[in-house]
């Protein structure tokens, strides 16, 4: 028997993390997807070494309830169609138990936490259900955090990040510029000894069923608040409204679904990075005991004018601008409510 061991934190930063940071990659408004992206890399490094030891058939240890399922075997059915596919606990039909049993009879140490919880970590999020968190009136006892310290012990004084972005991805924290991997991996660390990150999400399976989960991810959670941000300082309005109303949310929709391998993503993302190219500059944000706030944001592409903005300069628009725009602005709607003799 062999055995592989593969680091692929780095392609999973670059190829992954950063495509989702573009497309403000989150689940139903809550969950940064950080299981969801990491299947269609495994997959794709199962399939390689399935090449080149030839065989015939992969293996997964899914059971039949869950999203990962669908991501590892549609991802292996595109890359090795002629692949066969096994899934063990699902073909037995295996309860947690069960498989438990089986890992101790085949000498499988499994840490008392992996007894309690199911859990799933990567770089981008650390996803926890199962067990007493089955329950989603009761909340989650702090024995199910690892990267965030609670909020209530967090450091009384807050702490400033200046982050720095070109074309829609991260590149530097205060200053100092870092590869993906290296940035993600310090504001994980920043993120967690501020609080920041910790998500509880009743969310809808693909497969017909919602689960509540627990999800840790501090450096999606920041990064997330402030590439937005960024985004409502340079982008048109229409810009925004289609990026955020129709491209992430689709895009967010089929990674969560298993859907990596569908040609629309790729074309979600290439409309993105036309609208991205701009979103170039940097944003302050503020972490205090959990919570966080975008506190300040600067680009040379920025839509904003101050000179528009400030109530001490009054020629712009004139009253006459105002009144004309005012009536035509609302004339679909007034011509509507009279011929229907609506109450207002
Ligand atoms: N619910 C999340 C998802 O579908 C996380 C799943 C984590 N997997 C696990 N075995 N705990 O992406």
């Amino acid at each position: 028997m062999q055995h592989f061991y593969i680091d692929a934190k780095r392609e999973f930063a670059e190829e992954y993390i950063f495509r989702s940071i573009l497309m403000n990659g989150m689940y139903e408004g809550l969950y940064p997807l950080g299981t969801a992206l990491s299947r269609p890399l495994i997959a794709k490094r199962v399939v390689e070494i399935a090449r080149r030891v030839g065989a015939d058939a992969v293996a997964h240890g899914c059971t039949s309830k869950g999203n990962d399922q669908v991501r590892f075997e549609l991802t292996i059915k595109a890359l090795a169609p002629d692949l066969k596919i096994i899934a063990p606990a699902r073909v037995w039909g295996m309860t947690r138990a069960e498989e438990l049993e089986y890992a101790k009879r085949h000498g499988l140490p499994v840490s008392a936490e992996h007894r309690k919880f199911s859990i799933d970590d990567n770089l981008w999020s650390r996803s926890v259900e199962g067990g007493p968190l089955d329950d989603p009136a009761a909340e989650p006892s702090e024995e199910v955090f690892k990267w965030t310290v609670a909020p209530e012990k967090a450091p009384d004084k807050p702490t400033y990040l200046t982050l720095e972005f070109r074309d829609g991805l991260p590149i530097a924290i205060n200053g100092e510029r870092m590869d993906p991997l290296a940035l993600v991996t310090a504001l994980n660390g920043i993120g967690g000894a501020n609080g920041i990150g910790r998500i509880d999400h009743m969310e809808s399976r693909v497969v017909g069923l919602k689960s509540r989960e627990v999800y840790e991810a501090p450096a999606a959670v920041i990064l997330y608040h402030a590439h937005r941000d960024l985004e409502k300082l340079v982008l048109t309005p229409r810009e925004l409204r289609f990026k955020h109303g129709i491209l992430d949310t689709t895009w967010s929709d089929l990674v969560y679904q298993g859907l990596w391998v569908e040609p629309l993503r790729v074309a979600l993302e290439r409309a993105a990075e036309e609208m991205e190219r701009w979103v170039t500059g940097t944003v302050r944000v503020k972490l205090y005991k959990g919570a966080l706030w975008i506190v300040g944001r600067e680009s040379p592409y920025s839509s904003y004018s101050r000179e528009l903005a400030d109530y001490n300069r009054g020629w712009y628009p004139s009253d006459e601008e105002a009144r004309g725009f005012i009536k035509m602005w609302g004339l679909h709607s007034l011509i509507a409510i009279r011929r229907r003799r609506l109450a207002v």
